[in-house]
Parts: C-alpha cells; sequence; structure tokens
C-alpha cells in the first residue's frame, strides 16, 4: 500500500461517527507514515475548538479555513490525514484531495453513526431539536458525492484492525 500511495496521501473522509480518526490513525502506525486529523490541526493553528470556530465566524469561514488546512496538509505527503465530514462535500477542498491523495470513503449506516456521536455532543452541526433526523439528512444530502472517493469501505462495529485490513487489502 505504501508503493502505491507514492507521495500521495491518504486521505479518510465520511460523515462524523465513522471512525476516520480512529482507523486513520491505525492505518498511519501500520504504514508507518505520519497521521494527522484536520480537524486538530485546525484547532492547533487557530487555537480554537471546532464550536468556537462555528459560533465566531460561521459554516462558510470554516469551511474556507478547512480547505486552506487541508490543502497545506496534503503538500508534505506521504500522510495518512482524517477529514472532518464536510471537507470533502466542499468543492475546492475535494479537488485538492483528488489531486494529491487516494481517498477513503468510510461509509456507514445511521444506526451506526448515531450511536457514536450521540455520547458526545462537540459537532456544532448536530445542535438541533432532533439531531438523528440531521444526520439522517446530511447522509442523504451528502452520501453521492463521498461515493466519488477511490475506494469505500463499509465502516461498521467490527475491531478496527478488521477495518484497516480492508483498507490495506
Ligand atoms: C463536520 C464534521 C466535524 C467537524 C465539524 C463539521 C461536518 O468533523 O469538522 O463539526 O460538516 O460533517 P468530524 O467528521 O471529524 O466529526
Amino acid at each position: 500500500a505504501k508503493t502505491v500511495l507514492g507521495r500521495r496521501n491518504l486521505v479518510f473522509v465520511g460523515l462524523m461517527g465513522a471512525g476516520k480518526s480512529a482507523i486513520g490513525r491505525m492505518t498511519a502506525t501500520l504504514l508507518n507514515i505520519p497521521f494527522v486529523d484536520s480537524d486538530h490541526e485546525i484547532e492547533r493553528v487557530s487555537r480554537m475548538t471546532i464550536s468556537e470556530l462555528f459560533a465566531a465566524y460561521g459554516e462558510e469561514e470554516f469551511r474556507s479555513l478547512e480547505g486552506r488546512v487541508i490543502k497545506r496538509l496534503l503538500h508534505s505527503g506521504p500522510r495518512v490525514v482524517s477529514t472532518g465530514g464536510g471537507a470533502y462535500i466542499n468543492e475546492r477542498t475535494r479537488r485538492h484531495i483528488k489531486k494529491n491523495g487516494l481517498s477513503v470513503w468510510l461509509s456507514a449506516d445511521l444506526d451506526v453513526l448515531w450511536q457514536r456521536v450521540n455520547k458526545r455532543d462537540t459537532r456544532p452541526l448536530l445542535k438541533t431539536e432532533n439531531p438523528k433526523q440531521t444526520l439522517e439528512n446530511l447522509m442523504n444530502a451528502r452520501y453521492p458525492v463521498y461515493a466519488e472517493a477511490d475506494l469505500t469501505v463499509v465502516s461498521r462495529d467490527v475491531k478496527k484492525e478488521v477495518m484497516v485490513d480492508e483498507v490495506l487489502a
């Protein structure tokens, strides 16, 4: 897998709760290349949390910052990058990812995602009256776009190792 990548990045995309960071981190360890989570990088450079950024600047500004951060991360590959759920949906960011990376969509069904995001409610987009419905709406809107990724792996409740093996295979 490392040879296939060359200097390109392996970029995990998909909805919140799909396991992008956990599976990304383990994949990076096995490939022996650096791992970075774009949300963490955004929080590090802005010295604000994702929630604070949404509250202070709104989603549009957040997307533009996210795009710039991801573009920079992709320029010093190979790396494994896990992206925030909306990153690949943004056209400019998606173009950067396609140009500099091999993308893996971690797809999951609603109940798997819900079970995972339910516990922690740090996601600004899910602060709604009916967050499960919001998540379902996001699935409907975004799944056709995530489907443009180079690989699709179905995220489910199995050991992380199993998921990582599927990605590497
Ligand atoms: C978002 C997903 C979050 C974070 C922000 C917006 C989205 O990342 O970037 O809350 O639009 O789906 P995770 O997918 O890592 O939760």
